[in-house]
């Protein structure tokens, strides 16, 4: 049932999640006591997923479904700035993407293999697992990626493929490194934190409809699931609810530290606005 809940930010339960405002002048969101714009950067797409802003350009790169009740994958990235927005044609199935904000690469996964993708040129080149279906890609330090179906998580270096060893007895769907050297990752029995360099995984939910895993600008971990957007409470090993979304799948920051997040249809950025009193 497709229902008009384009941007769902009702039903609040906690204080200090989002809540919508009535009124034309108030349509955006309050999280903490701060006021922000709700603004669609682009509609009308088909599960926009994995999503990573390169902050060397402010562009956004996702992934989306193109064929209708079927699983067919495009990347394609946009730019925040001006909104402007290009498919990336030569990657067949680009599905995960991820970026080096050191040297300000950007590596995309797609169903022959991982590919580094040069923006000026629009053009991307196969750097490593030629062949292989790659299911996540991240990077911090060294480029982190699993391939379909096994979801294994490997490094790639120098072109070659080599087991993450944190993490080898595990499957890994979703995964994030933080400012402090602590791992976020999910699998098929819950979402857990491990500290990099040893082997204890602290389980933080069981089993969570979990979209994404990200990290702001400061390097801060957030989960995205399907109900909605969470910071990650190391204190007390918890999740906290600071947006509701019906039907969430992707989360990142832009260079301003913004949220922006996608549902079912749509990119959404959320902008501080000062200056409404709503
Ligand atoms: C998920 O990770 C936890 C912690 O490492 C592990 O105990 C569990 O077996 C893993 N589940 C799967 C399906 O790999």
């Amino acid at each position: 049932m497709k229902l008009v809940i384009l941007l769902c930010l009702c039903g609040l339960i906690s204080t200090q999640a989002g809540v919508v405002k009535e009124g034309n002048e108030c349509t955006g969101v309050t999280i903490n006591g701060v006021y922000y714009d709700a603004e669609t950067l682009r509609e009308g797409l088909d599960r926009p997923y994995l999503l990573a802003v390169d902050y060397s350009t402010n562009n956004l790169y996702f992934s989306y479904n193109v064929k209708e009740n079927e699983d067919f994958f495009k990347s394609a990235r946009l730019n925040l700035n001006t909104k402007e927005f290009h498919n990336i044609e030569d990657i067949s199935n680009g599905f995960a993407q991820t970026v080096d904000q050191v040297t300000h690469d950007v590596y995309i996964g797609g169903s022959d293999g991982i590919y580094k993708y040069n923006f000026g040129e629009n053009k991307a080149e196969l750097i490593g697992e030629k062949g292989s279906n790659i299911w996540s890609l991240y990077f911090k330090d060294v480029l982190y990626y699993s391939v379909f179906p096994a979801q294994f998580l490997y490094i790639l270096e120098d072109g070659q493929g080599r087991r993450f060893v944190d993490l080898e007895d595990t499957k890994v769907d979703q995964f994030v490194i933080d400012n402090q050297d602590d791992i976020f990752f999910s699998n098929a029995t819950g979402l857990f934190s491990q500290k990099k360099g040893t082997k204890d995984a602290v389980l933080y939910l069981e089993s969570p409809v979990l979209r994404s895993l990200t990290t702001d600008k400061n390097g801060n971990a957030y989960a995205c699931l399907q109900d909605g957007i969470y910071t990650i409470k190391k204190s007390s090993t918890s999740l906290e609810k600071v947006l509701e979304v019906d039907d969430a799948f992707g989360l990142a920051f832009d260079v301003d530290n913004n949220i922006v997040y996608s549902d079912a249809t749509r990119l959404v950025r959320l902008k501080v606005n000062k200056h409404k009193k709503c």
